[in-house]
C-alpha cells in the first residue's frame, strides 16, 4: 500500500547456521542462514529462530532493526530480496500487534479500506491496513520504497505487476503490463514488492474482510505522485495486459 505514511525445502530438516545453533528449514531458510552468517548475528537472536515461539511486536522491532539496518544498503534486486526476505522471517512471528487509529486509505476503488501507523523505525515504516468485505485497493506502483506484506487476519487477494521492457513511470499513452503474483493473502502470509520486480501491488477483499501490515523502506529518491495502473481488461497474452498510468 503506501510508500510513505505521509504517505518454505523439506519441512523437518534441519541446518546448522553456526556453530552449535541448528535452525529447521523452511523455504526461504538458505537465503536466511546466508544473510544471517555474513551478519555474524549474536549467538542469542539464531537461536531464537531455531524456535517457533512468537514474539512481541516491540521484541520483532527490536530484533529486526540491526539486522535491516545492516542488509538495506544492498538496493539491487537481490539484495532487497535478502532484506525483505530476511524482514519476512522475524515479522511472521510477530504474536499481535496493536490497532491502530486509522483513516480512509485513499487508495480503494470505492469506500472501506483503511490504514493507520505503528510505530517503525530506521530503516522502515509500518503502516497497518484493513479493509472491508469485498472492498479493493487500486493496483499502484512502488517507486521508492519496497514493500513487506503481512497477513494478520482474514483473507485478501494481493496481485503484483510489472511492466514489459523499460520501466518508465512517466510512459504516456499504453504498454503492456504482466502480472507477476496471484496470491491469497492469509494470516501469517507474506508477499513482496522488490522495487526491480512485483513492484505494482493491488488488494481485493474476500468477503471477510482482512488486516495486516506493511512495512515499508524508503530505498530511492521519493516520486510526489503514486503511479495507478489503469488495465484495459484486454489481455494480450496469458498474464499480460494493455495497461496505462493514471494518478
Ligand atoms: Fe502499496
Amino acid at each position: 500500500m503506501y510508500e510513505d505514511w505521509t504517505e518454505e525445502l523439506p519441512i523437518g530438516e534441519t541446518a546448522e547456521v553456526s556453530p552449535g545453533v541448528i535452525v529447521e528449514r523452511r523455504c526461504f531458510l538458505t537465503t536466511i542462514a546466508l544473510a544471517l552468517g555474513a551478519l555474524a548475528i549474536p549467538a542469542t537472536a539464531t537461536e531464537k529462530l531455531a524456535t517457533d515461539e512468537r514474539i512481541s511486536y516491540e521484541d520483532f522491532l527490536k530484533e529486526v532493526i540491526p539486522v535491516a539496518k545492516k542488509l538495506v544498503a544492498d538496493t539491487s534486486l537481490a539484495g532487497q530480496h535478502r532484506y525483505l526476505l530476511t524482514l519476512a522471517s522475524y515479522a511472521v512471528r510477530i504474536a499481535d500487534v496493536s490497532v491502530p487509529q486509522m483513516r480512509d486509505s485513499g487508495q480503494g476503488a470505492g469506500p472501506g479500506t483503511f490504514i493507520g501507523s505503528n510505530p517503525g523505525g530506521d530503516p522502515f515504516i509500518v503502516i497497518h491496513w484493513r479493509m472491508e468485505p469485498g472492498s479493493i485497493i487500486r493496483p499502484h506502483a512502488h517507486t521508492y520504497g519496497n514493500v513487506l506484506t503481512l497477513g494478520l487476519e482474514g483473507e485478501i487477494r494481493v496481485e503484483n505487476f510489472e511492466m514489459i521492457g523499460v520501466r518508465d513511470f512517466d510512459a504516456k499513452g499504453t504498454f503492456k503490463a504482466r502480472k507477476t503474483q496471484s496470491q491469497i493473502l492469509t494470516p501469517g502470509q507474506v508477499n513482496l514488492v522488490n522495487l526491480e520486480r512485483d513492484y505494482i501491488h493491488g488488494f481485493q477483499a474476500s468477503m471477510r474482510g482482512g488486516r495486516g501490515l506493511d512495512f515499508t523502506t524508503r530505498i530511492k529518491e521519493r516520486r510526489p505522485t503514486t503511479p495507478y495502473l489503469n488495465l484495459s481488461g484486454k489481455q494480450v497474452e496469458t498474464g499480460v495486459f494493455e495497461a496505462s498510468w493514471a494518478t
